[in-house]
């Protein structure tokens, strides 16, 4: 879908949207539309009872007076509570009446509420961005059209008085919406087709925009000692990768890298824990914390972040087999301590152990910040609202939910103390890979937190949030792939780049 900035709408027949805030009335576009269709918009407000509430939208198809298929007036809710996630989610919300139907081209008339938290420019394309999040499509494998109809727009363009000012603001977000159509596409193909080796073809590309990429095969973890994220994929047909992005944008590069680092299991059957049928659907998604690091790295890239940042992903596949890794068994892991692998469904925070001591251990990270799918129980506790956040660290964990404010990708602060720790004593190693039934998503944290040194750390568990199943879970999305955590990690290199 192509994005286009103008001061003055063209004098096409396409729809037009316009915006009217609950405690402010029709903004001067609005206003203007009402006139020229002699008060249609109005008497249309009244009829519908419209009060201008976030996110409500009031259609008129084929009015008079203008040769425009539609008018969409659009409730931009309170003034004060307006900034980029509420113009973001208005923007999505406004493209969602656009699946099937003739329209193609959209225009939508920026006017900033006075008083609003962001400047025209900035609204201008935080509206484009919520646009382009919720156009994505995924239908590569559809071979007939007959479901249910995509948003058949393929152009949208804002009116602002200053384009190039809209321009230079929406520039860094597309590179993060690219990002976030790269987690997508990787979080919805299916572990048929997405394997470690499939993953790691797929972002060859990035190295164009100057993104270094290391691959680590089976031979290479073994020699590094990474006994726990091979014992994982010990079981599948399929080797087992370490990814390493590299962005390096800073000027002088005096300070230390940034880590993100991201759980890869590309299947999650559970091993010879094995799921039952329905716990396993959706476990094709069990790489997106990996897909969410490697958008990110994408998007400070084609933003030409000036800071520099490290990606680490665990790349592999959690299966039964003759090979595969037992319950008791008990692994080495890179950082040299043992753990007793009572549940090999719990595989994420032994892919995350090794895959953790070596970002902190090659890189020397300024912090570092891991995505996983980790636990069931997140989602039990916070849905697919927020995101559990866990940190050694208060400024990075305040930092992040600073970030998630300012990106809609908000998060739930989790606690971490010595007495969850101390569920994960092992009677023969030095831990156990599960605790008891209570605490699932804090005590599978404590376990991470063992392998993050002495690093300021923070471990995001997306479970709930990187896929939620209905389409209304992430108002940016359609159904499945979020990219959930992209946009949160740019922000948060944004908001500490020198
Ligand atoms: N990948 C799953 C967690 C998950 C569950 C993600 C549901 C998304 C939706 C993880 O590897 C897992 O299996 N966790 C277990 C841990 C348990 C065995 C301690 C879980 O949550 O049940
Ligand atoms: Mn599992
Ligand atoms: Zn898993």
């Amino acid at each position: 879908m192509q994005i286009t900035f103008a001061k003055q709408p063209s004098a096409g027949t396409g729809a037009f949207a316009v915006g009217m805030t609950e405690d402010g009335g029709l903004l001067p576009a609005a206003e203007k539309a009402d006139r020229m269709t002699e008060g249609a918009l109005t008497r249309a407000r009244k009829v519908a009872g419209f009060t201008g509430k976030a996110g409500e939208i009031l259609e008129i198809f084929a009015p008079t007076g203008t040769k425009r298929s539609r008018l969409l007036i659009v409730g931009l809710g309170k003034t004060a509570d307006f900034g980029s996630p509420q113009s973001e989610r208005i923007a999505a919300a406004v493209l969602g009446r656009f699946k099937g139907g003739a329209d193609r081209e959209l225009t939508f008339a920026v006017d900033r509420p006075r008083g609003a938290r962001l400047n025209e420019a900035e609204l201008a394309a935080h509206l484009a961005l919520g646009a382009l999040l919720k156009s994505y499509t995924f239908d590569k494998y559809r071979t007939r059209k007959d479901g249910e109809k995509p948003i058949a727009l393929n152009k949208v363009t804002l009116t602002t008085s200053d384009p190039s000012a809209a321009k230079a603001a929406w520039a860094p977000l597309e590179a993060e919406a690219k990002g976030v159509f790269l987690a997508r596409d990787l979080v919805n193909e299916p572990a048929n087709v997405l394997g470690p080796d499939e993953f790691v073809s797929r972002i060859k590309a990035l190295s164009k925009h100057g993104v270094k990429i290391e691959v680590l095969g089976e031979k290479e973890m073994k020699r590094l000692g990474m006994g726990a994220l091979l014992g994982v994929g010990q079981g599948s047909k399929r080797e087992s990768k370490l990814l390493v992005l590299r962005w390096n944008g800073a000027k002088k590069h005096k300070e230390a890298p940034l880590a993100f680092v991201g759980k890869g299991l590309c299947f999650d059957s559970g091993g010879l824990s094995l799921k039952s049928g329905a716990g396993m659907m959706d476990m094709k998604g069990d790489m997106a914390g990996a897909a969410a690091v490697t958008g990110a790295i994408l998007a400070l890239a084609l933003r030409k972040a000036p800071i520099d940042a490290v990606a680490v992903a665990g790349l592999t596949e959690n299966m039964p087999g003759g090979g595969a890794q037992r319950p008791d068994d008990v692994v080495k892991t890179m950082s040299g301590q043992t753990v007793e692998v009572l549940n090999t469904d719990a595989e994420g925070r032994l892919v995350l152990a090794d895959a953790l001591w070596y970002a902190q251990d090659r890189f020397k990270p300024r912090f570092m910040v891991d995505l996983a799918t980790l636990t069931g129980a997140i989602v039990v506790a916070l849905g697919t609202e927020h995101a559990g956040l866990f940190a050694n660290d208060d400024t990075l964990a305040d930092r992040l939910i600073a970030a998630g404010k300012a990106t809609g990708e908000t998060m739930w602060r989790m606690p971490l103390s010595p007495a969850y720790d101390k569920l994960l004593k092992s009677k023969i190693a030095d831990m156990k890979n599960v605790a008891g039934r209570g605490a699932g998503s804090i005590t599978a944290a404590q376990f991470l937190q063992r392998f993050a040194g002495k690093t300021p750390w923070a471990h995001i568990d997306i479970a709930g949030v990187a896929y939620p199943e209905g389409g209304e879970a992430n108002p940016l999305a359609p159904d499945w792939a979020t990219g959930w955590g992209v946009r949160l990690l740019d922000r948060l290199a944004a908001d500490v780049e020198g």
